[in-house]
C-alpha cells in the first residue's frame, strides 16, 4: 500500500479518569490523521488502553472492585472523551483483548525460538508507577526520573529480552534515520542516551497475579506490561490490515520516549518486522503555574470539565494552536477564553458572518459563480508552508500559517469595504466571491483541527464542489445559507 499513513497515540492506563493531556495526545493526532485524510491518503488511526500492568490490580484494590469490572469502566470514561473530543479513530485496542494476547503470544514465542528470550535472574531498581527497572546512570540518586520518588529494590526470576544484543544496530538505525524521532532535541537526548551507556538486557515477565498476557509455555509468569503494551501497534491490525504495517508515526509523551524508540524498534527487529517510520514526541499540558499537573497538587485539569464549559473546538483549538507542538505548555482557562473571542470568535466567526450576511442582503437568491471575476486572492503558498510544518510535526506552525489568511481575509475586506457597493453589483460581486473563495479556502484548511466547525461553515458558504478543488479560484459556486454565530462571545 503506497499511499497510506497509519498512526497511533500512546495507549493509555485506564487506572483513574482521563485527564486533560490524554486529550490533548488524541487531540493531536486526531488532526494529522484528518489531515492526511483530506490529502487522499488511505488513513488508519489506533488508540486504545494499556489494561495488563501490576498498577490497574492495585487501583481496582484501592477502589474496592473486581480488577476486570474496575478496568471496563473506566475504559469506558476513555471512549466517551474520545467521542466528546470529536476524535475519529478508526480502531480502539484494549490489551485485555483476544486478538492482543494471540499476536502478543506469537511474538514472545518467535523471540524465543530464536534465542532472543532466556530465563534468568534480575535484580535493580524499580519503579512501580513507571512499571520499569532504572540504571544507576538514569536514576544516581535512587529516585525514579519521572515520579522523583525513591525506587524499590526488586530480585526476579523470570525471562529477558537481549536487548544488549541491539546496542549498535539502533545506534546505527537511528544514525541512518535522522527524523525517527520528532523534534530533534528528543532524537539527540536518545543518542546521548545510547553513547552514554551501554543496553542491558530486559526483564520481560513478572509473577502471575492471575491479571496480564500468560508467558507462553509457563503460566507462573505473566508478560511484563511495556512488552505487551508496545506490541498494541502490531496485534490492532488484522490480516487483511496488516498492510498498514509500519506505522507511520506513533504520537507518544516524552516520558515514554526510550520504550518506543529503543524498546520498540529492538523487539521488532528482534521478531524479524518492518520498523514504524517515526515516533513524534509532543510536549506536556502544564497546570497553569507551570507545574505538572498531579492529584496531590490539586491542579489536574478535567477535559469532561473543560468540554462541558467551551464548545468542542474552542477546546481543541486551544490546545492545538497555543502549546507548540515540540515543547511543555501551560494550559490556561483565561487564555483559552480570549482566544475563543478573539480569534475564532472575532478574526474567523465574524468574518464569515460579516461577508455572508452582506451578501445575502444586498443579493439575495443568488449564486455566486466565478466567471469574469479576476482572482485577489492566492492560498497557494499558504497551502504550502501548513502542508510543509504538518509534515514536520509543526501543527500549531501549520494553524498560524493558516491563519496569516484568515487574517489577510479581514484586512481584504476592511480594505475593500463592499458595504460601500451596494447599489453596485458590478463591483460588489467580484469582492464577495473573492472573499468566499478565500475563507472556504481557509475552513478547507482548518478541517482537521476544528471539524465540527467547520462542517457547519461550510454549510453556510454553501460550495457545489468539495475537497481540493476548493482551492481552484473560480471553480465554485456559492449559495449562501443563512449563517449563525460560530462562537458566541463567552465572558470571563
Ligand atoms: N500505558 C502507557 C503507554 C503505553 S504505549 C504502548 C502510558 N500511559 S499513560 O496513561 O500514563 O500516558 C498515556 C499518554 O499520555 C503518554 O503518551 C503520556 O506521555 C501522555 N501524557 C500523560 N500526561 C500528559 C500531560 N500532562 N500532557 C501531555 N501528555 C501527557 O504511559
Amino acid at each position: 500500500m503506497t499511499n497510506k499513513f497509519y498512526c497511533t497515540t500512546a495507549i493509555d492506563y485506564p487506572n483513574g479518569r482521563p485527564h486533560i493531556g490524554h486529550a490533548y495526545e488524541k487531540i493531536v493526532t486526531d488532526s494529522y490523521n484528518r489531515w492526511y485524510k483530506m490529502k487522499g491518503m488511505d488513513t488508519h488511526f489506533l488508540t486504545g488502553t494499556d489494561e495488563n500492568g501490576q498498577k490497574l490490580i492495585e487501583s481496582a484494590e484501592a477502589a474496592g472492585k473486581d480488577t476486570a469490572a474496575f478496568v471496563s469502566e473506566n475504559v469506558e470514561i476513555f471512549k466517551e472523551l474520545c467521542v466528546r473530543a470529536n476524535i475519529q479513530y478508526d480502531d480502539f485496542i484494549r490489551t485485555t483483548e483476544q486478538r492482543h494476547h494471540v499476536a502478543a503470544k506469537d511474538i514472545w514465542t518467535k523471540l524465543e525460538s530464536k534465542g532472543l528470550v532466556y530465563h534468568g535472574h534480575y535484580s535493580g531498581m524499580y519503579c512501580i508507577a513507571c512499571e520499569s527497572f532504572y540504571t544507576e546512570l538514569q536514576a544516581p540518586e535512587g529516585d525514579c526520573p519521572e515520579h522523583h520518588k525513591p525506587l524499590e529494590k526488586k530480585e526476579e526470576e523470570g525471562y529477558f529480552f537481549k536487548l544488549s544484543d541491539y546496542h549498535s544496530w539502533i545506534v546505527d538505525h537511528l544514525k541512518a534515520n535522522p527524523d525517527f524521532i520528532v523534534p530533534k532535541s528528543r532524537y539527540k537526548e536518545i543518542l546521548s542516551r545510547l553513547e552514554a551507556d551501554d543496553l542491558r538486557d530486559l526483564a520481560i515477565s513478572r509473577p502471575t497475579q492471575n491479571w496480564g498476557v500468560p508467558v507462553p509455555g509457563n503460566d507462573k509468569f505473566v508478560m511484563y506490561t511495556w512488552f505487551d503494551a508496545l506490541i498494541n501497534y502490531y496485534s490492532a491490525l488484522s490480516k487483511e490490515q496488516r498492510e498498514f504495517w509500519p506505522a507511520d508515526m506513533h504520537v507518544i509523551g516524552k516520558d515514554i520516549l526510550w520504550f518506543h524508540s529503543v524498546i520498540w524498534p529492538c523487539m521488532l527487529k528482534a521478531a524479524d518486522l518492518p520498523l514504524p517510520k517515526q515516533v513524534y514526541v509532543h510536549g506536556m499540558i502544564l497546570a497553569e503555574d507551570g507545574k505538572k499537573m498531579s492529584k496531590s497538587l490539586g491542579n489536574v485539569v478535567d477535559p469532561f470539565d473543560m468540554l462541558d464549559r467551551f464548545p468542542v473546538d474552542t477546546v481543541r483549538y486551544y490546545l492545538l494552536r497555543n502549546i507548540s507542538a515540540n515543547s511543555d505548555g501551560k494550559f490556561s482557562v483565561d487564555e483559552l477564553i480570549a482566544k475563543h473571542n478573539a480569534e475564532l470568535g472575532n478574526d474567523y466567526g465574524n468574518l464569515l458572518m460579516r461577508v455572508i450576511k452582506l451578501a445575502r442582503k444586498v443579493m439575495p437568491d443568488t449564486v455566486f459563480t466565478g466567471e469574469g471575476i479576476k482572482q485577489e486572492i492566492e492560498v497557494e503558498d499558504i497551502v504550502k508552508r501548513a502542508s510543509e510544518f504538518m509534515d514536520k510535526r509543526e501543527h500549531n506552525k501549520a494553524m498560524d500559517t493558516i491563519w496569516e489568511l484568515v487574517n489577510h481575509m479581514n484586512q481584504y475586506v476592511n480594505e475593500k469595504a463592499p458595504w460601500k457597493f451596494k447599489e453596485d453589483i458590478e463591483n460588489f460581486t467580484p469582492i464577495i466571491y473573492n472573499c468566499l473563495y478565500g475563507m472556504s479556502a481557509a475552513t478547507y484548511l482548518l478541517q482537521a483541527f476544528v471539524p465540527q466547525t467547520t462542517e457547519t461553515a461550510t454549510t453556510y458558504i454553501g460550495a457545489d464542489i468539495e475537497g481540493s478543488d476548493l482551492l481552484e479560484f473560480g471553480k465554485a459556486k456559492y449559495t449562501l445559507q443563512h449563517p449563525e454565530a460560530l462562537f458566541p462571545k463567552i465572558d470571563k
